[in-house]
């Protein structure tokens, strides 16, 4: 075949003209307009050696397993390399293994096109950090930035170039077990965490070889799914998801993530995998992505569950909505020929994703240096050091929320005689949390662990079990799929119970560490109960009878239920999974060492029936508020409207006091801005950090707005008794939203802003837009 050299001169000039591009309409099977593509003279040479097939070929992203979380895995793996059918692969890691199967794609294939090797690394490499839920509870963007590079460097000298990270999936049902890989429930802050992960896996210069190129997924609207049931429909309109979901995704694009992944879902009714208004409309028409985009795990394949054909069909369909690389279904590697020679699917399109996945290797230096990733001496002195691991240790602490503290019970005594009580307190493998998948179990510390080191022998610990995490052994089975982590005890459950009392009769006070295993949240981990495992609260309510004062230390991949624990346990911390170095961090901030300053990112419901309940809702036209129920208001006879602990909301050792909210105008135009300052005073005797919180409400509009959105946010640490003013800049784009006819547009009239240490506790003030 010979290479389309006018094609490419046309997308080369594009540039200047690229306002002027044809609208595409979803059935054209032409390439996709993009304003940045520009094809080198080395990629377009090579193209013009490549046979119809190299080029499919190179549209092809292999498995040998390691990561199967779908129906299929690659077979003839070496096979298909050599034979230039194969663009990349994903599922092994290692400087010495990876080395071995790109040396065949180099010499043993006709063109020796290097591979990309991706993994999902997803928070950490090999030394784990918090699940990214947890993380993003730190409000911490140059510190998730530096996770996302300590991966990637710790990735890079594993033999890795590219992971399929960050997930921006805003989530806002707790059922969902993603939502622990997601950022929480808010645009906003989701946004900021999509930008910082971005800069930090790529960095700024790719000739780095620490830097990888990042995917950011699941495009689009994954953690929307209905019922909260992994790959089930997400069904929205246009409106909200323009609003409150594309924009994380759409902040990595100009961030400039290399990559992008579909999701399982449909979006309108239309599988994401084969989805022309999100990938030709959206994401290169109107946003300029640049970069290649991948399926999930088979979700090409998986369109034929779908009913949207047989795999010929979704294929091609795949490919003319824009997608340009099939994840192990090899739909495309079997079935684009027969498209072409069909007419179903133009040359130009295979071509332009090829050159896509081209342009993506030659920006890592591939073509100069195919194996610049795998230097076995890095990988020597690069992986899990000291300094890794005491950052794991750092960033953990700050991702754990204090969400109760009543008389201050905490920080504790390290001299104090405590009762470590329950399944999580000695559970090494429980430690790191879902897709860590290079994470080593064994090397994490637990929290017996740490608070046995924090102690220094001081004080006393007695320590039981307690209980399982959970008895039901079906939901054992379920949840061990990658190894042990739910271990019913041979004992009959009162027997470990009353184990407990016994060591918690020789104790001042008792920290009791229950909560999820590490997979019970994560890819296929749906609860439809989210509140504690029946076999815990049992536990917590024989040992509630003590009479002792009781710390619960929660370990958990999403927000949970925790009416009856809010009311009976003196103080809650929630630690979610935190990584290598779990335990450590634990202790450091229940002895104080580290006062907590987490804030939640998702809303904790009082109770399943609630969801989705979240900060930023619309009213309603019978808005409830109050205490008491209200008959033809919008409320629950048998629950309360507002959730346990509201987005935003977390404790700290120390106190803080807002000022009032100081404007510096009352009217602004469209091309002037208002400066909200606050002065914030830790009143307490700790040092502490204070996430500053900024919402705003635009009060009337050509569609209903929200009660109030995340707008800004800065976090904060003072000493006892210093104060800080804290500003905001509002201008226009801030006020901005997608209207009805999604023109993006700030509207004239009044508006709310407000400030607090969480979306419930604000203070307000009003300005207009003229
Ligand atoms: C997940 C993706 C992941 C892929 C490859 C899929 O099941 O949805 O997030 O990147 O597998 O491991």
């Amino acid at each position: 075949m010979k290479w389309n050299f006018i094609w490419f001169l046309a997308i080369l000039f594009s540039c200047s003209t690229s306002n002027n591009t044809a609208v595409i309409q979803p059935s054209n099977a032409g390439p996709i307009p993009s304003q940045q593509l520009k094809v080198s003279e080395r990629v377009q040479s090579l193209m013009a050696k490549m046979t119809l097939e190299e080029k499919i070929g190179q549209l092809n992203l292999l498995t040998p397993g390691g990561a199967v979380t779908g129906a299929v895995v690659s077979k003839d793996v070496g096979a298909k390399i050599r034979a230039g059918k194969a663009g990349g692969i994903f599922g092994i890691r290692g400087a010495e293994k990876v080395r071995q199967v790109q040396e065949i794609a180099v010499n043993e294939s006709r063109l020796g096109i290097p591979l990309l090797v991706g993994l999902d690394v997803i928070h950490g490499h090999q030394t784990i950090f918090p699940i990214p839920l947890g993380l993003s509870c730190t409000w911490d963007m140059k510190l998730i930035e530096q996770t996302a590079r300590l991966a990637a460097r710790e990735a890079t000298a594993d033999g890795l170039m590219w992971t399929f990270s960050p997930v921006i999936d805003i989530a806002r049902d707790p059922r969902w077990g993603r939502i622990a890989e997601s950022p929480g429930e808010d645009p906003y802050l989701g946004s900021r965490i999509a930008e910082a992960m971005v800069r930090g896996y790529q960095g700024d210069d790719f000739a780095d070889p620490a830097t990888m190129i990042a995917c950011v997924k699941h495009f689009a609207n994954y953690g929307a799914v209905e019922g909260g049931r992994d790959y089930a429909t997400t069904d929205m309109s246009r409106v909200r998801m323009h609003n409150e979901y594309l924009p994380p995704y759409k902040s990595a694009v100009d961030a400039g993530v290399a990559t992008v992944m579909t999701s399982f879902n449909v979006v309108d009714y239309v599988p994401a995998s084969g989805n022309a208004y999100l990938f030709r409309t959206v994401l290169r028409d109107r946003w300029g992505f640049d970069g290649f985009v991948v399926t999930d795990y088979a979700s090409n394949n998986e369109m034929i569950e779908h009913g949207m054909g047989d795999l010929q069909d979704v294929s091609a369909r795949g490919l003319k909505a824009g997608i340009d690389m099939d994840m192990v279904g090899e739909g495309f590697l079997t079935t684009l020929q027969s498209s072409l020679e069909a007419g179903d699917i133009t040359l130009e399109r295979i071509e332009e994703a090829c050159a896509r996945i081209l342009t993506a290797k030659e920006k890592l230096g591939l073509f100069d240096d195919p194996y610049r990733y795998f230097d076995e001496e890095r990988a020597k002195v690069e992986m899990m050091t000291p300094a890794n691991r005491m950052f794991a240790r750092q960033v953990a602490a700050k991702s754990y929320v204090l969400l109760k503290n009543e008389n201050n019970i905490l920080p504790l005594n390290k001299s104090a005689k405590i009762a470590l009580i329950g399944p999580l307190a000695d559970s090494r493998n429980n430690m790191l949390g879902t897709w860590s998948v290079s994470g080593d179990k064994s090397k994490a510390i637990t929290v017996i662990e740490g608070i046995e080191a924090a102690m220094g022998g001081r004080g006393s610990i007695f320590h039981a079990k307690g209980a399982n995490i959970t008895d039901d052994p079906e939901l054992a089975r379920k949840v061990n799929v990658f190894g042990k982590l739910i271990d019913i005890d041979q004992r009959d459950p009162q027997a470990m119970i009353d184990e407990a009392l016994e060591v918690a009769s020789n104790a001042d006070v008792i920290v009791a560490v229950i909560g999820e295993a590490a997979e019970m949240s994560g890819e296929s981990s749906s609860m439809a109960e989210i509140s504690i495992q029946p076999s815990q609260r049992k536990l917590l309510e024989a040992i509630k009878k003590t009479g002792k004062p009781i710390v619960m230390v929660l370990f958990n991949g999403r927000p949970m239920t925790l009416t009856w624990e809010d009311e009976n346990m003196d103080a809650i911390l929630d630690v979610w999974f935190g990584g290598t170095e779990a335990g450590n961090a634990v202790a450091d901030v229940l002895f104080g060492d580290v006062n907590p300053g987490g804030k939640l990112t998702t809303s904790f419901p009082v109770h399943v029936g609630q969801i989705p309940v979240y900060h930023s809702m619309l009213n309603t036209g019978r808005p409830y508020s109050g205490e008491a129920f209200s008959k033809f208001k919008s409320n629950y006879l048998d629950i309360p409207n507002e959730p346990l602990y509201p987005f935003g909301y977390g404790l700290s050792y120390t106190t803080f006091e807002y000022g009032e909210i100081e404007l510096s105008d009352t009217i602004m135009t469209e091309n002037t801005n208002i400066k909200v300052t606050v002065t914030v005073t830790n009143t307490g005797s700790r040092r502490g950090a204070e996430v500053v919180q900024m919402y705003l409400r635009d009060m009337v509009g050509s569609i209903s707005r929200p009660i109030k959105e995340l707008k800004g946010f800065e976090k904060i640490t003072l000493a006892p008794g210093e104060n800080r003013r804290v500003s905001f800049t509002i201008d226009s784009d801030l006020l901005s939203f997608y209207n009805s006819s999604l023109e993006y547009v700030a509207e004239p009239g009044m508006f709310q802003v407000m400030v607090g240490p969480n979306s419930r506790d604000v203070d307000l003030k009003e300005f207009e837009l003229r």
